[in-house]
């Protein structure tokens, strides 16, 4: 089969390989033939080596598919299913998944996966994209990492619900709890930037001023529910305008991932309000807090990793607001790609040009 490899860290072009294979299915596997995978910026953190990934490996995280076969153990999913591929899904039974309640914080099969090859190019092996790895026509998951979904779904809107607005909306909704009336400011419009702003929308905040770099993107965001759009240098007049006494939001985001970002997500925040940390930044990169401010602004700042979900649940929680209208996914797809131009569509998401390019097999 066909499939994008990257070869080392920092290897700046994907390669696109025939003739790659999955490893073998075992018995609590089951094989997703992928329809449709969204490229995010998590592949790049991942290219870059921004995140802990094994090399050689196939990228891809974001995908959407059919089971074609299922191991002898798997009792959740039979061939045929629909399902969204979930890259770090809950195992169920650990301290996170139980004690904890929070699923979304399981590492016991993603810490698993990720050390396993997942493909061969010939006798060499691959890694999946942490353990996963969907820019590949087919590939192997444990049972708990694909979700079924229902037949009528498109595979381009289900993919989506994989990573990006999984991530984003859940940032709004699980991981911060924005609530109706409140002010938000999301920094940063690409696909995880434009879910947050969606979720925002949908938790009933008041004004959501949408913050990029690219000027288009700010008119873009306002189609997903933005009430205001600036660029970063425009942002302190904004907030000041409209946020007035308070002094600052209630809820920033940031949904960038470098430490400035992080930085102006802080300062734009009121005090007491909550700062919501969504994009993915290396080990080297530090950003500094005085302890003055810390103590006295009384914020709120959190991580959200995956948005904060409950995969099992919540991508059919997403499917149904988009079902009813209420969550654009559509709107979303700014393309749709073969795997050939996976390149191109990195090139464009590195401009800030797209929200979302989507591969179909
Ligand atoms: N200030 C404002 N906007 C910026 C800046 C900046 N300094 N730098 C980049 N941007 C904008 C880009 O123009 C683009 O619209 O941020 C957006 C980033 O979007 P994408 O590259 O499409 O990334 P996305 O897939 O949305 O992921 C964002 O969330 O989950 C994480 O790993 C992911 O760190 C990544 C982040
Ligand atoms: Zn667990
Ligand atoms: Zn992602």
């Amino acid at each position: 089969m066909r499939a994008a490899v990257q070869r080392q860290t920092g290897d700046e072009l994907l390669e696109i390989v025939d003739g790659i294979e999955t490893v073998a299915l075992g018995d609590t596997d089951v094989r997703v033939e992928i329809k449709a995978t969204g490229v995010c910026h998590s592949d790049v953190h991942a290219m870059k080596g921004d995140l802990p990934q094994g090399v050689p490996f196939v990228p891809g995280h974001e995908g959407a598919g059919v089971v074609t076969e299922v191991g002898s153990l798997v009792s959740t999913l039979a061939v045929g299913d629909h399902v969204i591929i979930a890259w770090s899904p809950p195992c169920g039974k650990c301290v996170a998944c139980v004690d904890q309640r929070q699923p979304h914080l399981c590492v016991m099969i993603q810490f698993a996966v990720a050390g396993l090859p997942k493909f061969t190019d010939g006798d060499t092996e691959l890694y999946g994209m942490a353990g996963f790895g969907t820019f590949a026509e087919s590939i192997v998951v444990p049972q708990e990492g694909a979700i079924k979904i229902d037949d009528d779904v498109p595979f381009d809107i289900a993919s989506l619900i994989g990573c990006g607005v999984t991530t984003g909306v859940g940032a709004a909704i699980n991981t911060a709890k924005v609530t109706p009336g409140s002010t938000c400011v999301v920094i940063g419009c690409g696909g995880v930037g434009i879910s947050v702003i969606q979720g925002c929308r949908m938790a009933g905040a008041s004004i959501i001023v949408a913050v990029d770099l690219n000027a288009e993107k700010l008119e873009t965001a306002k189609r997903f529910g933005a009430t205001h759009g600036c660029k970063p240098d425009d942002l302190a007049g904004v907030q000041a305008e409209v946020t007035g006494a308070a002094g600052g939001f209630d809820f920033a985001f940031e949904a960038i991932g470098f430490p400035q970002t992080v930085r102006a997500a802080y300062d734009a925040a009121r005090r007491g309000g909550v700062v919501t940390v969504v994009g993915v930044g290396g080990f080297d990169k530090m950003v500094e807090f005085n302890m003055f401010e810390l103590f006295f602004n009384e914020k709120t700042i959190h991580g959200s990793y995956y948005g904060s979900a409950d995969v099992r649940s919540d991508f059919n929680r997403l499917l149904r607001l988009w079902k009813t209208g209420r969550l654009d996914l559509e709107g979303m797809i700014s393309q749709r790609i073969k795997i050939d131009d996976v390149n191109d569509a990195i090139a464009k998401m590195l401009r800030g040009e797209t929200i979302r390019s989507v591969i179909e097999f």
